[in-house]
């Protein structure tokens, strides 16, 4: 149920009590005045997570993030390969040597919401590849 009064619009949630008191901890801690304005950039903050992946025709910018372990033979060129294939789409790639076997890389991406999905499902299914995000903003 909810009502709306005046631009507003306000509803009930039921909402676990530890979930709450890490919320309101949180949103305090960095100086919010309200529960309210923190809700609503919580959800702001959710929509625009992922908005994106529902707009395949679309083309966002941002980054995609992967992390992997030189541990599997040949994986730096299966990598280094799957970016040659999307290069229309990458502007750019920083490689971050973690530790001696441990590399993340930031892969700036300009691109086709479908594109990118794709680039970063074909880095996700390589073996030794240990996590890929995606942070995308649609201009
Ligand atoms: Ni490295």
């Amino acid at each position: 149920m909810s009502e709306v009064k005046r631009g507003v619009v306000r509803f009930s949630v039921s909402l676990p009590p530890g979930l709450v008191k890490e919320f309101d901890n949180i949103w305090t801690s960095i100086g919010y005045e309200n529960r309210s304005k923190a809700i609503h950039d919580a959800m702001r903050t959710f929509i625009s997570e992922f908005k994106w992946t529902q707009m395949e025709t679309e083309r966002v910018a941002g980054a995609v993030l992967i992390l992997y372990y030189l541990d599997k033979p040949g994986l730096l060129e299966k990598i280094v390969e799957i970016q040659h294939k999307f290069k229309d789409i990458i502007s750019s790639t920083t490689h971050i040597h973690l530790e001696e076997d441990k590399c993340l890389e930031i892969i700036a991406v300009n691109g086709k919401v479908s594109e990118i999905k794709s680039l970063a499902e074909k880095l996700m299914a390589k073996k030794g590849v240990k996590q890929v995000k995606v942070a995308v903003i649609a201009p």
